[in-house]
């Protein structure tokens, strides 16, 4: 199934992004998959997580990178199911626009609750996030209000861009 295009408007709340053209592998996820950042990422993801272990956060790896191919299938699966599309991008952004296929966004889990809800919020995690992943370059992507049209992610945190934050 070819996806239909995104609504007209969808560039002007949507930043386009392409691939990582370099991946580091970061261990593996909470599914036992091999997981891959940037080489910026890994570093910064790898020291982020060894400071929050040092005082009994546990900041568990949900998913790293993913191609545009991955992000039609996610979308396409969802499709095929009967999800209206301007539902689906609510929560999945449009292939060619995810911060996933950068490398430079993580999905994270806490022990505490179900990945990928909003109760990671609730979380120690989460809160340690809150305080400290700016040190690390990452910020949290989808607050409830953002301008991107997404639903709140809290588990959603992003390596900003040096290139583009000093341009
Ligand atoms: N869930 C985020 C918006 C993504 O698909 O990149
Ligand atoms: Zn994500």
């Amino acid at each position: 199934m070819q996806l239909p295009p995104p609504p007209p408007d969808y560039e002007k709340r949507m930043p386009r992004h392409d691939e990582a053209p370099r991946l580091c592998g970061v261990g593996t996820d909470i599914f036992g998959r091999e997981v891959r950042l940037s080489p910026e990422a890994a570093a910064a993801w790898l020291a982020m997580q060894g400071a929050a272990e040092d005082i009994g956060v546990r900041l568990l790896l949900v998913s790293g990178f993913r191609g545009l191919e991955k992000q039609t299938e996610i979308v396409r699966r969802k499709l095929e199911v009967g999800m209206m599309l301007e539902d689906i991008l609510k929560v999945s952004a449009y292939p060619g626009y995810s911060e996933h296929h950068t490398g430079r966004a993580v999905d994270i889990g806490s022990p505490d609750c179900a990945h990928l809800t909003e109760d990671f919020e609730k979380t120690g995690e989460f809160a340690w996030l809150t305080a400290h992943a700016v040190r690390f370059g990452f910020s949290l992507s989808y607050p409830r209000v953002n301008v991107h049209g997404i639903a709140f992610e809290p588990w959603h945190w992003c390596l900003s861009d040096r290139r583009q934050s000093h341009a």
